[in-house]
């Protein structure tokens, strides 16, 4: 039954029902590329990290050739977990039920009593570990079960022209491991909303505005922080909203502060990385990041980021940028582990960077105004529709639909569908029409998509 309709409703099922879920494990993360990590994190041979794809527990390591590779954290003997570090360097992974041991490439090595027990029969090259396929784009490394998928670079279709410009535009490093939090939601709230949901800001982020943290309000009644940005437009107020949508069901949203400026101008990065980032990013990148305050996307289905400069910090810092990313990691129908990294230019100056951590830290860090805001109503949606009068609802996502069109954008030339808009839901319905059109497909067993396979076979 379908639960996304043409008109903009999604039931409620969607978010609270343990069936929904199962069938989301099978039919969207088994076929999908998924984040595993970011590439400074494994930086030299040996280095790993362990995530999840959905429930599947991996290592995420860099092997002796300097390749990115992904495994099953599974033994291949009886199933134990192999790593239960978070991270680490290592040239093996010795198995603590029997001691089978694995090389950093997946291969089975060494069985304690071989001899006593298989004599030469065990077929110890079939015995590798399960690795998906993997590639990295832009520093990002990502990996899928399903070997049947397009590439990567296919997958994510006009979306990789939004990843270049918050990615592509220089090396980035992450500031330490990701945070980790566990949260009481379903994947899907937090994913509809970093893909464009600007409408909740004025009225879940009130007191941030307020507060001077952020908004143009702000602006306008803060000449000094002004300043630092650009000339204040009095005929450009509010901000310039530009939602996008791909047919991948990758979704997101660029704000333009009102200001003029009349050259390429970054924000919130020091002057000295623009020539970099201008030789790495084509004109239209540079343009669209010319005066840009806010970058935030959703890739399909669990990747979010943001780059968001946040201009006061009540001192005399000047605005900073701050990139981050987050993966809403499904763990259950209601049960979500956020997983958040921090991310600078690998060449910015220990002072810039220091700010950047700080803009982070004080609107999307755990206990920043903007997250703790966002989880107390996300909490909400998973607590209260549990029952079946909740249930029996749906959730609304019909502004600027075919009752009142959202406008496509004329003024920038980007690719996806581009809008222009400050309010409008068609981030969400491209989000929706995909997971909708994913859930319907076949199982991924009856499909004919084909399963990764272990080290050496296949
Ligand atoms: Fe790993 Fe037996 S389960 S060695
Ligand atoms: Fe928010």
């Amino acid at each position: 039954m379908a639960l996304v309709t043409d008109d903009g409703k999604v039931s409620r099922n969607a978010f609270v029902d343990q069936g929904v879920f199962e069938q989301e494990l099978d039919r969207i993360y088994r076929r999908t590329w998924l984040f595993v990590a970011h590439e400074s994190e494994i930086p030299t041979a040996g280095d790993y990290v362990t995530r999840r794809m959905a429930l599947d527990p991996v290592i995420v390591i860099r092997d002796e050739n300097g390749a990115p590779r992904v495994f099953l954290n599974s033994c291949r003997h009886r199933g134990a977990s192999l790593c239960s570090a978070d991270m680490g360097n290592t040239s093996h992974f010795r198995c603590s039920y029997h001691g089978w041991t694995f090389s950093n490439e997946g291969k089975l090595r060494g069985v304690p009593g071989m001899q006593e027990m298989h004599g030469n029969t065990l077929d110890k090259d079939s015995l590798g570990l399960l690795e998906p396929r993997v590639e990295v784009i832009f520093g990002l490394i990502f990996a899928t079960w399903n070997d049947s998928a397009p590439t990567l670079k296919d997958s994510l279709g006009p979306m990789a022209w939004y990843m270049e410009a918050a990615f592509g535009k220089c090396e980035h490093e992450v500031i330490g491991p990701p945070g980790r939090l566990l949260t009481h939601t379903n994947w899907k709230t937090g994913a509809e909303n970093y893909g464009g949901d600007t409408y909740h800001v004025p009225t879940t982020h009130k007191s941030a505005v307020d507060l001077g943290v952020y908004g143009p309000d702000h602006l306008a009644a803060h000449p000094d922080t002004a300043r630092h940005l650009g000339e204040f437009d009095p005929d450009r107020n509010p901000y310039l909203y530009h939602p996008y949508t791909t047919d991948q069901g990758h979704t997101g949203t660029v704000l333009h502060l009102p200001m003029k400026f009349d050259k390429p101008t970054f924000l919130g990065y020091e002057d000295n990385l623009w020539p970099e980032f201008e030789e790495h990013l084509d004109d239209e990148q540079i343009k669209m990041r010319t005066g840009m305050n806010l970058l935030l996307a959703n890739v399909f289905p669990n990747l979010s980021w943001i780059e968001l400069v946040t201009v006061y910090h009540g001192d005399d810092t000047p605005p900073a940028m701050a990139l981050h990313v987050r993966q809403w990691q499904p763990i259950a129908a209601d049960k979500t582990e956020l997983l958040v990294w921090a991310l600078v230019p690998k060449t910015a100056s220990p002072e810039w960077k220091l700010w950047s951590q700080r803009a982070f830290i004080r609107t999307l860090g755990f206990g920043g105004n903007f997250e703790t805001d966002d989880y107390q109503n996300w909490t909400s949606i998973a607590d209260v529709n549990r029952g079946p009068a909740g249930r029996s609802l749906d959730h609304q996502y019909q502004g600027g639909g075919p009752a009142n069109p959202t406008p496509f954008a004329d003024d920038v030339n980007w690719p996806g569908k581009v809008y222009l808009t400050e309010n409008t839901d068609v981030t969400m319905r491209a989000m929706y029409k995909r997971w909708q059109e994913m859930m319907d497909a076949p199982p991924a067993s009856s499909n004919g998509d084909r399963m990764a396979s272990p080290v050496g076979v296949g």
